[in-house]
C-alpha cells in the first residue's frame, strides 16, 4: 500500500502509510490502543477502502476492484481474525467452520471432516456441537481462528493428506487481529504454533498482537502510533522471509510502492459483503 489514509470525520485513523508485504512473509503490527492497527488489517484485507491512498493485493489495485470483485478476492485469498468475533447464535462449532468453506466447492462431508480437524487442531475437539452460548470468549475466538485457517496449504490435516480434501486452496494470505487476545498462555501458544506452521506452508501472515513477547519472536514488526507508522523492523539485510515466493507478474513490487498510483475511491466500504471469514464478525 502507498500512501494510504484513513479518516473518520476529523479523526485521522491512518495517515500516508506505506508498507509492502511480500509473499510469504509473516509480521507483528504492534502499537498503542487506538493507533491505527485494526484499521490498517482491515484495508489491507480489502475489508474497507481507504479515504486516500493505493492499495494492491495479489497484483489488483482494490480501488479497480468492484465490491463483488473485491469480496470473490477475499473468498479465495484472504482469511482474517476478527478482533471482534462474533458467531452466529444457534449454530454449532463443527457447523460454523464447515460453513465457512461453502466458497470453496467442496461436499457437505468433506468440509464437515476439514472443520473438525481445524477444530481439534486448535484443541476443541470435544467441543463441535457447542453453541456459542456454551463456548467461553477464548473458545469462540479458536473456533474464528479455525475458521479463518481452514483449507490452508494442509496445516490443519496434521497427515499431509489434506490436497484437495475440502480445504480448497486455502488463504494465501491470513490477517489476524489479537488471536491471541483472549486466550490462556496454554491456547494461545497453540493458536501460534497453527499460525506458524501456516506461514511455514507458504500462507502470508500478519498478526495484531499487544504481546511484546509474541511480536518479538517474528521476523518482522511494524510499530504505529497515532496513525503512523514509526517503525518497520525488518529481518537482518531485508530479507524477505525463506519462505518468499517470487511476484508474480502485477504483483507489488519488492521495495517501493508504485508512485503516483491514482488514489483510492472513497466508495462505501463492502461491510456487508460475504466472504469466508464471516464467522469473524462481519457476518
Ligand atoms: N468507524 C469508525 N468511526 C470513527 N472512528 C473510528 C472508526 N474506526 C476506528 N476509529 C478511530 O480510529 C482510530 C484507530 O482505530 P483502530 O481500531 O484502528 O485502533 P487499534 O490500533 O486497532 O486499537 P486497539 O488496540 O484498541 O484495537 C481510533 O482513534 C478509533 O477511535
Ligand atoms: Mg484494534
Amino acid at each position: 500500500m502507498a500512501g494510504v489514509s484513513q479518516r473518520y470525520g476529523d479523526v485521522t485513523a491512518l495517515a500516508d502509510a506505506d508498507l509492502v508485504i511480500r509473499r510469504g512473509e509473516l509480521l507483528a503490527i504492534v502499537g498503542p490502543s487506538g493507533s491505527g492497527k485494526s484499521t490498517l488489517l482491515n484495508i489491507m484485507g480489502t475489508l474497507s477502502r481507504p479515504s486516500g491512498g493505493t492499495v494492491r493485493i495479489d497484483g489488483h489495485d482494490v480501488e479497480d476492484l468492484s465490491d463483488r470483485e473485491l469480496s470473490a478476492l477475499r473468498a479465495g485469498t484472504i482469511g482474517f481474525v476478527f478482533q471482534q468475533f462474533h458467531l452466529s447464535p444457534g449454530v454449532t462449532a463443527l457447523d460454523s467452520v464447515s460453513d465457512g468453506l461453502l466458497y470453496g466447492g467442496a461436499r457437505r462431508a468433506e468440509r464437515r471432516a476439514a472443520a473438525e480437524r481445524a477444530l481439534r487442531r486448535v484443541g476443541l475437539g470435544d467441543r463441535l456441537r457447542h453453541e456459542p452460548h456454551q463456548l467461553s470468549g477464548g473458545e469462540k475466538q479458536r473456533v474464528a481462528i479455525a475458521r479463518a485457517v481452514l483449507g490452508g496449504p494442509s496445516p490443519a490435516s496434521g497427515t499431509g493428506g489434506e490436497g484437495g480434501g475440502g480445504g480448497g486452496e486455502g488463504p494465501k494470505l491470513l490477517l489476524a487481529d489479537e488471536p491471541t487476545g483472549a486466550l490462556d498462555s496454554r491456547s494461545g501458544a497453540a493458536v501460534l504454533e497453527l499460525l506458524h506452521d501456516l506461514h511455514r506452508a507458504g500462507t502470508t501472515v500478519v498478526i495484531i498482537t499487544h504481546d511484546r513477547d509474541i511480536a518479538a519472536s517474528l521476523p518482522r514488526e511494524v510499530r504505529l502510533r497515532d496513525g503512523h507508522i514509526e517503525h518497520d523492523a525488518r529481518p537482518p539485510g531485508g530479507a524477505p522471509s525463506r519462505h518468499a515466493a517470487p511476484a508474480p507478474p502485477g504483483a507489488l513490487p519488492p521495495s517501493a510502492p508504485s508512485p503516483g498510483a491514482p488514489s483510492a475511491s472513497s466508495a462505501p466500504a463492502p461491510q456487508d459483503a460475504p466472504h469466508r471469514a464471516s464467522a469473524g464478525g462481519v457476518r
